[in-house]
């Protein structure tokens, strides 16, 4: 491989939630590691609790005097005009002759950055957080282009497998819950057009529809972007995975797990976002008492008060319960047997890079497609099935989570899991694709 002689100032603007922090960190280390500047573009009110282990890698934070909205359409509006008013002072300060600054990486979700990095004389790389598929459905059934009516029956796309409503995600539907959400993830379709590069946190093999993509778009994969201990022995020092802006409580479950026999877990958690209502944490609660299975069950503070008081005097040496986890770690853990999980794409892609089952409980977003893909393409898992009003019945519950912990179902389920940790691992191996695509990337700076 050809050595990069001149090293590069990168600057990265991650959207501030988890899902979209934890994989565009770990792209960031991957650049630094090889001898590259990388500066984290954020606002100080998620900066001071988002821990960062990397000496090569700096943080940028905006300074803001009053709290960040709640409410989601004023919080997005808040938060781009405060970076889009600080990035130019930003560029001018961070560029130096020995480093300068020739690339932002930018948030999928913040397109208007391309004009912004071109105004100031530099390039724009696009970075999805979502999976593949996910893109290509949000390009063919764009409101502003597309001619496909939607009238509730199964839809029919390039190199995507037939997928019926409850397949796709939330937004195409109820775009009316969320206007603003709804347009945000319509309008990464800009990038397509307008950016440098195309990057994606997916693996050439694991979507067929890059392939289709490609012959579109010059799109590049780069991912799984799990750290180097969990699949690629090249990078030793890299111990925490992107950047955890709650404390897991990482002691309290390792030790628990360390005492339970191999397998005998399942692993329970619905992501940084998802908020189950009162009536489904009920059912998901007793359903995890009626298996006959050990659980760690993620229930972020927020959340904790839905929990029935009956449920926690029945808890006992069967569950734990913790606000947050080292989820890489947990899913590592040999006594984990199966993920009960809400299929963001991260949790997605870390089960399946570490080998294990799925039970897929979809809320909304891309988990409906993310779950479509579990079940039925790469068959990893399976998917609840919801009962009346929607809600996923303790019985439903409890007999997934056997169907995978232990059936014969649960044998095939593991051993396709394994094919695929296989194959991720190859992807970011020295010479696998992703590997290749972001070796390019650096020598192209
Ligand atoms: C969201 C969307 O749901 C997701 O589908 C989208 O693609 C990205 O943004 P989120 O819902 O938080 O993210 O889920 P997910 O994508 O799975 O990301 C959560 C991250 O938090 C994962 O990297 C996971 O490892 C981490 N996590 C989760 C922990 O470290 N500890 C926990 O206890 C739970």
């Amino acid at each position: 491989m050809e050595e990069i002689t001149t090293k590069s100032h990168v600057l990265v603007l991650p959207f501030p939630v988890q899902g979209h922090i934890n994989p565009m960190v770990q792209f960031s280390k991957r650049l630094a590691s090889r001898g590259n500047k990388v500066t984290l573009i954020t606002i100080d009110s998620i900066s001071k609790s988002m821990p960062m282990d990397s000496n090569s890698i700096k943080i940028e934070s905006i300074p803001h005097d009053e709290s960040p909205p709640n409410s989601i359409d004023i919080f997005l509006e808040w938060f781009f005009a405060l970076i889009s008013n600080n990035l130019r002072e930003i560029v001018k300060k961070l560029s130096d002759s020995e480093y300068p600054v020739k690339v932002l990486v930018f948030d999928s979700v913040a397109p208007w950055a391309i004009d912004l990095a071109h105004e100031l004389g530099i390039k724009g790389a696009a970075f999805f957080t979502q999976s593949c598929s996910l893109s290509a459905i949000y390009y063919h059934l764009d409101p502003e282009i597309s001619n496909i009516t939607l009238d509730g029956s199964a839809v029919s796309l390039p190199s995507l497998p037939l997928l019926e409503k409850e397949d796709l995600p939330s937004f195409v539907y109820d775009s009316d819950s969320y206007p603003s959400l709804v347009r945000l993830v319509f309008s990464q379709n800009i990038n397509f057009k307008k950016a440098d590069w195309l990057f994606f946190n997916t693996f050439d093999v694991l979507e067929e529809v890059v392939d289709w993509m490609r012959t579109q778009y010059p799109i590049k994969t780069i991912g799984p972007t799990i750290p180097s201990m969990y699949l690629d022995k090249r990078l030793k020092d890299d111990k925490e995975y992107g950047s955890s802006l709650i404390k897991p409580n990482g002691e309290t479950c390792l030790k628990w797990l360390d005492l339970k026999e191999n397998g005998s877990v399942v692993y329970v958690s619905f992501g940084s976002l998802a908020s189950l209502g009162e009536k489904q944490m009920e059912e998901l609660a007793f359903g995890l008492i009626m298996s006959n299975s050990y659980f760690l069950w993620v229930v972020r503070t927020s959340e904790e008060n839905k929990l029935p008081n009956e449920f926690k005097s029945k808890l006992s040496e069967k569950g734990l319960i913790v606000n947050w986890s080292p989820q890489l770690d947990v899913l590592a853990h040999k006594s984990v047997g199966c993920f009960f999980t809400h299929c963001g794409w991260n949790s997605t892609l870390e089960a399946l890079s570490l080998g294990v089952p799925m039970v897929c409980m979809p809320q909304w977003t891309d988990q409906p497609t993310n779950a479509k893909f579990i079940s039925d393409v790469w068959r990893t898992g399976i998917r609840v099935k919801a009962g009346k009003d929607s809600v996923i019945t303790r019985e439903e519950v409890a007999s997934s989570i056997k169907e995978v912990m232990e059936e014969e179902k649960g044998v095939m389920l593991k051993e396709n899991a394994i094919k695929w940790k296989q194959l991720a691992k190859e992807a970011v191996d020295e010479g696998g694709s992703s590997d290749k695509n972001i070796e390019e990337f650096l020598s192209n700076l």
